[in-house]
């Protein structure tokens, strides 16, 4: 091969090249509009085809959630069950005597406290006594500590 069928060669490979890239290119450009042509017009057959399976009627788990949380609170919220005051706010020390806490049903432990009357073990549940913080630390009212105190004594008398 003598240079001058390389020179021509490299001519002929460089117009390929550039005939093939302008190919490429308007190939690309024209698949873009397509493409886009073609998904807009199955994006409303979409939207249609899911407008026809569409459920007849849609279930809105938030309102339904607040409707039982609302339907809870007038059923039963616990704020009169002394029971269930004491597992939340008392039975986490009293259940099990956590720091020297009178234990749930524990005769022994109750006794010597029950000869201070029922309204001074309710006042010192109030305002709290020794370790125990006020109210055990809850916002329960003077009328559910009460409550809970008399459930907590039914256990030892
Ligand atoms: C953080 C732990 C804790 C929690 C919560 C707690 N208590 Fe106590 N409670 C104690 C301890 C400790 C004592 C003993 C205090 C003492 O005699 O020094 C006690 C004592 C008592 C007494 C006896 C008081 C007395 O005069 O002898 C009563 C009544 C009582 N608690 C009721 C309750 C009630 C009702 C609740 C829930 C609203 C509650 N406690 C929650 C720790 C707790």
């Amino acid at each position: 091969m003598d240079t001058t069928s390389d020179k021509k060669f490299l001519m002929v490979f460089a117009v390929v090249m550039a005939v093939l890239t302008v190919i490429g290119v308007s190939v690309a450009i024209i698949a873009n509009v397509a493409g886009s042509l073609d998904y807009k017009k199955s994006s409303g057959q979409v939207k249609l085809a899911a407008e026809r399976i569409a459920p007849v009627g849609k279930v809105n788990l938030a309102s339904e959630a607040g409707t039982q949380t609302v339907a809870v609170v007038e059923e039963d919220d616990g704020e009169d069950d002394p029971e269930a005051l004491y597992n939340v706010a008392c039975a986490a020390c009293h259940a099990a005597g956590v720091a020297g806490a009178p234990k749930f049903a524990d005769v022994a432990a109750w006794d010597p406290r029950l000869n201070k009357g029922f309204e001074t073990l309710v006042n010192n549940a109030i305002n709290g006594i020794g370790v125990m913080p006020a109210r055990g630390g809850s916002s329960l009212s003077d009328e559910q500590i009460e409550a809970t105190v008399e459930y907590m004594l039914d256990a030892v008398e």
